[in-house]
């Protein structure tokens, strides 16, 4: 039998690759096999970690930009002369947004549409242009979403509409290119502790989603990055069009389990 989690010879481009679970993912699918595109919009950062990675190239990425977007799978491509797994993990972030994206009645339009630029459009437009070399090499995509596109919370509206919108597009594409040996999967992280993460969320934010979590910590982005490169190898093959949540069980239980340990403890 083979290590089908092994990405030998495989040819990947990670969006968001500079960052925390692009930059972890980045660097298990070099361990794996792969060689990588560390595409990302902060181009020195994505030079610093493909300078460290075996094979890998580094690309200046603006997911808002179609031209760029369609550029970053060119480069790569005329680099690799392949293409097997698109990871479009990059989103617009950052403590600003997190902090202006809210409930639906107090929404600035303007950022509603910037995150449908990046997150939805620019991914969809990163697809679209993959596609054709996906075709060749029987590749796959994997999208990053979220748990919040899977359940109703009081914060980032427009964040987790994307993200939902994501998970359509995601089936959407397994449907249309199953059958050319395409495969279209997503990954769901709960809370990841990533820098961007840090910066975006206080310690009682944090703490309040770790007693959700089933397990005794908060995911990191090597959580992220072990299911990405378990979607983008030959072990999922049979997998395709679904979400694989990643969130520690945060999104697995009952409402109010964190209130139901203080009557009947952690193993009732
Ligand atoms: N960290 C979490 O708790 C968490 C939870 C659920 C989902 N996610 C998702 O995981 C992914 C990665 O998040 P992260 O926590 O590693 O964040 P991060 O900020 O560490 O990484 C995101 C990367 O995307 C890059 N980026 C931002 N805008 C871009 C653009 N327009 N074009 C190209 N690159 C751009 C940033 O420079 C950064 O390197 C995102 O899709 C995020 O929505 C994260």
């Amino acid at each position: 039998m083979t290590d089908a989690i092994r990405l030998d010879g495989r040819v990947a481009i990670v969006t968001g690759g500079a960052g925390g679970i692009g930059g972890a993912t980045a660097r298990l699918m070099t361990l794996r096999g792969a060689r990588v595109a560390v595409a990302d919009i902060a181009l020195e950062r994505a030079e610093a970690l493909a300078g460290e990675l075996d094979g890998a190239i580094a690309v200046r990425l603006d997911l808002g930009d179609e031209r760029s977007t369609e550029a970053m799978v060119a480069t790569a491509v005329q680099h690799f002369r392949r293409l097997d797994i698109l990871h479009n993990n990059a989103a617009l972030l950052g403590p600003e947004i997190a902090e202006a994206d809210g409930d639906v009645e107090n929404m600035d339009t303007a950022l509603w549409d910037r995150t449908f630029a990046v997150n939805v459009r620019g991914t969809m437009v990163a697809c679209r242009a993959a596609l054709p070399h996906l075709r060749e090499s029987r590749g796959n995509i994997v999208n990053t979403v979220s748990n919040l596109a899977l359940q109703g919370h009081l914060i980032q509206a427009a964040y987790s509409s994307s993200k939902a919108a994501l998970i359509q597009l995601t089936r959407a594409i397994a449907a249309s290119h199953g059958k050319a040996g395409i495969r279209c999967n997503a990954v769901a992280p709960g809370m990841t502790v990533t820098p961007a993460l840090l910066e975006a969320f206080p310690p009682p934010v944090r703490e309040a989603v770790e007693d959700e979590t089933l397990r005794d910590r908060l995911g990191v982005a090597e959580d992220i990055a072990e299911a990405v490169a378990f979607l983008a190898s030959d072990a999922a093959r049979n997998i395709t069009g679904e979400v694989l949540v990643c969130d520690g069980g945060c999104s697995a239980h009952v409402p109010g389990i964190a209130r139901f340990r203080s009557f009947f403890g952690d193993n009732a």
